[in-house]
């Protein structure tokens, strides 16, 4: 699979990095499975800067904000999914109305061309008529909006595990391994 991961200025850089992580993994056990294309936005860059620190060296190609020579920023190149984690909501308007002025805008909007898979992954509260109208765009055009939001069932005790309650929603919307988070029903999730 050939997969875009897009960081936006969203808050939750952890949930990239988290994601990041989990994809060196997967690649390792398979390298010729998986290949990743990385992208920052501007304020991508600057919040996890903030909430995290450094961005490490990861070994995806990471492609820059204007470069529009990257190969996901044509159809052609048959790239088959993205996520942009986490993704704002400026960065969602873009997307829902087509404003290819960045790379992660023009990969975007490849994707719901192409009718590839596009997820992402809104961080925001509480949200406005626009966001929600932006939101109902992107899911007409194909997208997935699947929120930053994570849930409690399988009563997760560290950062960690309540990130991949989300995480574990992306890796299944993108078709890839998952064994971040305990499925409803299995005996992994404790008891009520
Ligand atoms: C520390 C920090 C946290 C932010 N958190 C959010 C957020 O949770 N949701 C959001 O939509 N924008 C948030 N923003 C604002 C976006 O970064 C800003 O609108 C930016 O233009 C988004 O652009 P991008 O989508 O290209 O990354 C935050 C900005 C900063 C500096």
């Amino acid at each position: 699979m050939k997969l875009v991961v897009a960081v936006g200025g969203a808050s939750g850089s952890v949930y990239a990095r988290r994601l990041l992580d989990t994809l060196v993994r997967l690649r390792a056990r398979d390298p010729d499975a998986l290949q990743v294309g990385l992208c920052f936005s501007s304020a991508g860059n600057e919040v996890w800067q903030h909430e995290i620190g450094a961005v490490p060296d990861y070994p995806f190609t990471r492609y820059g904000l204007r470069d529009f020579r990257a190969p996901f920023a044509s159809g052609s190149a048959g790239w088959d999914a993205m996520v942009v984690i986490p993704c704002s909501t400026g960065g969602l308007a873009r997307i829902a109305h087509g404003v290819s002025d960045d790379l992660i805008g023009r990969a975007a909007d490849v994707m719901l061309k192409e009718r590839r898979k596009l997820v992402l992954v809104v961080r925001e509260a509480p949200l406005s008529l626009i966001h929600i109208e932006n939101m109902l765009t992107v899911t007409r055009a194909g997208a997935v909006v699947l929120p930053a939001a994570p849930s409690f069932y399988s009563k997760p005790q560290t950062v960690d595990a309540l990130l991949d309650t989300v995480l574990g929603r992306v890796l299944d919307q993108l078709g890839l391994a998952n064994d971040l988070a305990p499925r409803w029903g299995d005996s992994k999730v404790p008891p009520v």
